[in-house]
């Protein structure tokens, strides 16, 4: 088992995500459905149409940090041409599984979101979930996310947020520091993989504020950057577009 990734001044490193996402791939997706009650099954959801709102033709989509798969499957069943990406080849591995008994309109490839290997305006739209809180630098990687989009594309990125309500947003802060951490200690106590439990609030906690990524997106080159808050703002799904000229 490897350390819990540790941040420097500008974000996690990069091999020591790399390595606990090869260790927790097994169990990603169980973890996943158990820790949000399912709702990021919807939260998923919810970003594909807001894809495919007002689209009246075929998608090119890039997801990247696409893991294992979710939202690239998703955007297929909802009949996008999708490539998805990631640099964790167990967690890739999980996704062409899932993909060989869903749909054939995607197809997954390992790759860096620093270094995307594509040329300038591949895609109509590029997505990422749950992904760009664990990228390094977020700021090269949304920079590389527009690169790869058409003029007009658009850029979603649907990440976990701090909610604010006065009822919500402390009890939230409590589960995630005080039970999420002891719950992978529950969990998984004979090997150190709960340290995956340690990173996840921790990686939360660190991320920009909502307003603050928005401008994290302008400084990539985003125009029309917005967020919307979902579920009481536990998550937020982020839209920005290349502009044209
Ligand atoms: C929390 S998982 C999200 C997976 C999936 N998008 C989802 O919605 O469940 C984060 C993923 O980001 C990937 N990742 C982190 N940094 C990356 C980078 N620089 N390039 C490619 N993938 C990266 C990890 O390997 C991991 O699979």
């Amino acid at each position: 088992m490897t350390e819990k990734p540790r941040f420097d001044e500008v974000g996690p490193n990069a091999n020591a995500v790399r390595a606990m996402f090869a260790d927790v791939a097994p169990r990603y997706d169980r973890m996943n459905r158990t820790l949000s009650a399912g709702v990021d099954v919807l939260w998923r959801r919810h970003t594909v149409r807001r894809v495919l709102a007002g689209q009246n033709r075929r998608l090119r989509v890039l997801d990247v940090c696409s893991g294992t798969g979710d939202l690239a499957l998703a955007l297929a069943r909802a009949g996008c041409d999708v490539v998805g990406t990631d640099f964790c080849a167990e967690m890739l591995e999980r996704a062409m599984t899932k993909r060989r008994e869903a749909t054939n309109d995607v197809r997954f490839l390992a790759a860096d979101t620093q270094r995307l290997p594509f040329d300038d305006g591949e895609f109509d739209v590029a997505t990422v979930a749950f992904g760009i809180r664990n990228v390094h630098d977020p700021r090269v990687g949304l920079a590389d996310m527009r690169r790869v989009v058409k003029p007009g594309g658009r850029v979603f990125v649907l990440e976990f947020s701090k909610p604010k309500t006065r009822l919500v947003g402390p009890a939230y802060l409590w589960y995630f520091r005080k039970v999420l951490p002891r719950l992978g200690r529950i969990l998984a106590p004979a090997t150190r993989r709960h340290e995956a439990y340690d990173y996840l609030p921790e990686s939360v906690l660190r991320f920009p504020e909502r307003e603050e990524f928005v401008r994290l997106m302008q400084d990539a080159g985003l125009e029309d950057a917005r967020f919307e808050p979902l579920t009481f703002g536990i998550a937020s799904l982020y839209e920005g577009r290349k502009p044209i000229g």
